[in-house]
This record gives C-alpha cells, sequence and structure tokens, in this order.
C-alpha cells in the first residue's frame, strides 16, 4: 500500500512518541505511587561511577572540575528561613520548626560538563543548589566527616531530558553525541523523541540574571509520608538590574551581574513543595514529564535570603570549587525517588571524590567559612 507523505510523517512521530509515552526500558514498572527497583541497577551504578571518572578526566583543564555543572558563579551566603505559619502537614524534616533559621550556602551554576564550552552566554541549564547547615537528624549521605547538611539541588527546568538509568549510563559514556543519543539510526521507533523535547526545554537562553528564573527540583523526593517536587522562585517578580557588561559577548557576565546586584539590593526566593497526586499520572520515574501546577499546586515552606555582600574574593571561589552538594546529603524525611536519583547517589560522589583525589584537595568546612566571613554580608532584609 503506498503512503502519502504527510501519512509517512504521521507514522513516525506516532511510532517514535508512543515507546516515549509508554515508559519503554524504565524499568519494571514506571512507579507512579511506589517505587520500582530495576534488576539491572547495581550494574547501572557500577557503569555510572566509570563514566563520571572519565568524563571528569577528559574535560579537565588546569585542575580537575564536577562532572556536571562545572561552572560556578559564586557560592553566597545566605538564609534559609522556613515560615512561621507552615502547615502542619509540612512540618518534617528540616521544616519541623516553624521559624527555624539555616545558614546556607547556595551555588549558582551553569549545567555544562565542561568548563572551556561554559560561556554564559550560550543555551545552558542553570544551577541553584542550596546546602542547609547545622541541621538536626543523620543524613542518608554526608559531604565530609564534620558536617551533615540538607542539600536542595534545583535547575531553572522543570524537565530532564533522560528516562532511565540506561540511557542516562549511555549519554554521559559519549555526552557530545546529540544526535547520536536522541536519533540512533533511521528507525523512528528508536528515536527518543519526548527526551528530545525534554532537552529543548532544559537547555533554554541565559536569562539577564541567575536571581529572575524560577528553579525546579525536576525529580521527586520525600517529604514525610508524602512524594514532592520541589523548587523556589524569586520573592518577587523583578527585572533584572540594569546589566552591567555586554550579556552577549562577555563568557562572564552572569557572575558580574550578580555581584552588581548582590553589591546593591540582595535577594530572595521562596522555597517551594508540590505533592503527587497518583491519579494525574505524576510519575516517580518518568523526569521527562512535568507534574503540573494546575493539578498540584506548590506550596510555599520556607524563604532563602541572601543578603547584600561580596563573594568574589579568590579565596572564597576556590572554597566554592571545593565544595559538593548531592541529593542524598539529605535526611531520611527528605529522601530522592525515583530511578535517576537512585543513580545520583552514585555519580555525585564518584565525581567529588575523583576531582578531590586529583586536585589533592578536601571538602571544605562549610559552616567554620560560613562564620568566617559573616563580616562580608550586610544583615538587611532585601
Ligand atoms: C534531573 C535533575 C537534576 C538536577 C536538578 C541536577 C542538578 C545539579 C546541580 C545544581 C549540580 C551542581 C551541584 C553543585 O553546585 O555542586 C549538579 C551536579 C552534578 N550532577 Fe546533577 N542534576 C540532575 C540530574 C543528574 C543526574 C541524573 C546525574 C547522574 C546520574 C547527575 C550528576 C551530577 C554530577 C556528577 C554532578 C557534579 C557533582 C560533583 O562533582 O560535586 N545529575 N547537578
Amino acid at each position: 500500500m503506498r503512503q502519502s507523505f504527510p501519512g509517512i510523517i504521521f507514522i513516525i512521530l506516532v511510532g517514535s512518541i508512543l515507546p516515549a509515552c509508554s515508559g519503554e526500558g524504565a524499568g519494571p514498572a514506571d512507579g507512579l505511587g511506589r517505587e520500582a527497583l530495576r534488576d539491572d541497577e547495581a550494574g547501572q551504578a557500577a557503569l555510572t561511577k566509570q563514566n563520571f571518572q572519565k568524563l571528569v578526566e577528559d574535560y579537565k583543564t588546569s585542575y580537575v572540575a564536577r562532572g556536571a555543572h562545572a561552572k560556578a558563579h559564586s557560592c553566597v551566603r545566605a538564609y534559609f528561613d522556613v515560615h512561621g505559619d507552615i502547615q502542619a502537614d509540612y512540618r518534617y524534616g528540616v521544616f519541623s520548626r516553624p521559624g527555624k533559621r539555616y545558614k546556607s550556602w547556595v551555588r549558582f551554576s551553569n549545567g555544562h560538563y565542561d568548563l572551556k564550552a561554559s560561556q554564559d552566554y550560550r543555551d545552558d541549564a542553570r544551577g541553584l543548589a542550596v546546602k542547609l547547615m547545622e541541621i538536626s537528624g543523620q543524613p542518608l549521605e554526608r559531604s565530609d566527616v564534620d558536617t551533615a547538611t540538607q542539600d536542595f539541588l534545583m535547575t531553572n527546568s522543570r524537565v530532564f531530558f533522560v528516562k532511565n538509568m540506561p540511557d542516562y549510563n549511555q549519554f554521559v559514556a559519549n555526552p557530545e553525541d546529540f544526535i547520536g543519543f536522541f536519533f540512533p539510526g533511521w528507525n523512528p521507533f528508536n528515536w527518543r523523541l519526548k527526551e528530545f523535547l525534554a532537552a529543548r526545554k532544559t537547555l533554554t537562553p541565559p536569562p539577564d540574571s541567575l536571581l529572575t528564573p524560577t528553579y525546579y527540583s525536576i525529580t521527586p523526593y520525600k517529604l514525610g509520608p508524602h512524594n514532592i517536587k520541589f523548587g523556589a522562585k524569586p520573592c518577587v517578580e523583578r527585572a533584572a538590574e540594569k546589566p552591567v557588561v555586554d550579556e552577549n559577548t562577555d563568557p562572564d557576565y552572569l557572575r558580574k551581574q550578580l555581584q552588581a546586584e548582590l553589591s546593591e539590593t540582595g535577594a530572595c526566593f521562596i522555597f517551594q513543595a508540590q505533592k503527587q497526586q497518583v491519579e494525574r499520572g505524576m510519575s516517580l520515574d518518568d523526569a521527562t514529564g512535568e507534574w503540573s501546577e494546575e493539578d498540584s499546586p506548590f506550596m510555599p515552606l520556607a524563604t532563602i535570603t541572601i543578603p547584600r555582600q561580596d563573594f568574589s574574593s579568590a579565596e572564597q571561589l576556590r572554597f566554592c570549587e571545593n565544595l559538593s552538594y548531592a541529593p542524598w546529603h539529605a535526611l531520611p524525611e527528605h529522601r530522592p525517588l525515583g530511578q535517576l536519583n537512585r543513580l545520583r547517589r552514585h555519580a555525585y560522589p564518584a565525581s567529588s571524590d575523583y576531582r578531590h583525589r586529583q586536585n589533592q584537595t578536601r571538602i571544605p568546612a562549610a559552616l567554620a567559612y560560613w562564620r568566617a566571613g559573616r563580616g562580608s554580608i550586610t544583615e538587611k532584609k532585601p
């Protein structure tokens, strides 16, 4: 039977969308209400450790940087204040005491794994990682022996471009081969079309300022008995201050812009969470799909205040480079969920341990350094 040209396009699209939508290859069951362990998890974990060590080695410059989000714009001192009126239903882990204040480090980053290719004017994901210190309780993993922290990792995208462990390992093994990853061969049934569309949402043009986007966890976490995704949105919608440098040509304009803004006014984000609605098809495993805010609105839980400050000393940038954030630096009440998060349990220490070993550095004492530099911040509410 002869097919018309539009007919062929239709078949190709349906053929490539269907496997993507069905969660094929996502393991025994795409966990909606519960997590579904894969048979091959141990092998995938071993592979990810190898892949990340190779990645950081392949892209090292004068030193070995992170295997993802290699470029830091800065680490800034911040406060994380749990809202005094937080609903009883959300009072778990670090949120269990209304009004509690945590000293925190916030690291702003570009998502690229290659420092040399990480000019600020390129399309990329932007990261916001928050590290709460002096927490009560034992985290599932610690960044070093001195400091028990609760880390929250986010980027300015709602979705991720990989669905499952084997796909992530395939991507990291050869990260330059974008076309080969999304469109492996001529058979459209093998194309990763949903992932490709998610990648287009992940790699976005740079913002005018790092203080204007909303950031998302993308993957789910526990909040006591609930399954949630979290995020951080600017307290007030704000336009970036007048650009201080040319954002089209300066590879480091985001850091310069941030320094200009933080020396003037400080900044603030609302930390918020949305609960999983299983009946709305919100998956624990498939991070290429959004949890609709219409079906499950975000609830404000805390305020992240970044006081006016100077963060640009060489010493502080070095400190930032040596810090380690990870989703599994988390209290059991905030345990990461889903297969990508389980893979991350192995990826982050593999990258962090390797770079620290190669650079002959250690993870710095985050709390002591925060306190020592208190003078660099102006403790006025923004
Ligand atoms: C899907 C949601 C994800 C988000 C929101 C996210 C976010 C981030 C952020 C913000 C950082 C920078 C951390 C820092 O400032 O030190 C980072 C680093 C990193 N990410 Fe992710 N990431 C995600 C998925 C993944 C996955 C699936 C993997 C691998 C399985 C991965 C591997 C890494 C590694 C190895 C680092 C560097 C760790 C280090 O050397 O300290 N990420 N990520």
